[in-house]
């Protein structure tokens, strides 16, 4: 399976649908932060829309506008019409809670999937989860190890293996090496989303017939790295990049034609 050949198929089909409507999906992107990361997951996002033919307003905030002000903004676009779609850039400076934010966005046009009373998954997650479905994948009874619990990915990701069936096994930074070393032996696919250059690498045992996802994009000196070290002796692993990048922007487009449609009551 290659990544890049399975979003670009996607894509396609994404697009031949966003043709056949009058009017186009549209989706508010709020960026505060102005640093190098966030310019980039911007950029790439606004690309994949005009590529899809969706709308798209870029609201480049100050970095120290407050929360108050922020709240504004949202709430303006909570109740516009035309608006299907709210993503707000994270992380967000300091004077800034994200937990209140996620929360704030009507969780109708949550296309991130970040509010929890929101019935959209969370992209990464999401965006793993079809791929492996797409790849006939029999979840039922595998073993699955998620390396890493953040809120974004780790949690949403074992929440939705434990509703495929899987049995799943959650590590942190806290989790000795002996007792990933013992476990991961026993993985039939192992998710790693610690955010660090080559946590999982070839001292550690694995079955061959093993799927790894690799969530991580480290760049260090320029060059990306992923949380796990390339090439592992088993039966799939996703590159990076090249890999779960792609399927965060793909599922994050989805997710934003399933808002456009709840948003606008088409079935
Ligand atoms: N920052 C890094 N990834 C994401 C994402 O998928 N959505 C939002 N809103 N912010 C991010």
């Amino acid at each position: 399976m290659i990544i890049k050949d399975y979003v670009a198929n996607k894509k396609e089909l994404l697009k031949e649908e966003i043709s056949s409507f009058t009017i186009k999906p549209k989706l508010i992107i709020i960026q505060v932060n102005h640093d190098e990361a966030s310019n980039a997951y911007v950029s790439g996002k606004k690309k994949d829309l005009d590529y899809l033919g969706a709308r798209y307003e870029h609201i480049l905030l100050d970095e120290n506008t407050s929360q108050e002000e922020l709240f504004k903004l949202i709430d303006k676009y909570n109740l516009d019409n035309d608006t299907d779609g709210i993503l707000v850039q994270m992380p967000l400076p300091k004077q800034i809670n994200e937990e209140e934010v996620k929360l704030r966005i009507n969780p109708i046009k949550d296309c991130d999937g970040f509010n929890i009373n929101s019935s959209i998954n969370p992209c990464t997650p999401q965006g793993i989860i079809t791929l492996l479905e797409d790849m006939n994948y029999d979840f039922t009874s595998k073993i699955a190890c998620i390396i890493g619990r953040s809120n974004i990915v780790g949690k949403p990701m074992q929440k939705l293996l434990l509703e495929k069936n899987c049995t799943t096994i959650m590590m942190h930074s806290k989790t000795l090496f002996e007792q990933k070393k013992s476990l991961l032996k026993l993985a039939d696919l192992i998710v790693v989303c610690t955010g660090h250059k080559y946590t999982l690498d070839s001292s550690y045992e694995l079955k061959k017939s093993c799927y790894i996802i690799d969530v991580g994009i480290n760049r260090i000196d320029g060059v990306l790295y992923g949380d796990c070290e390339p090439n592992l002796d088993v039966a799939f692993q996703t590159p990076v990049p090249g890999g779960v990048g792609l399927l965060t922007r793909l599922a994050l487009s989805v997710n934003l034609i399933k808002c456009y449609k709840n948003n606008r009551g088409i079935k």
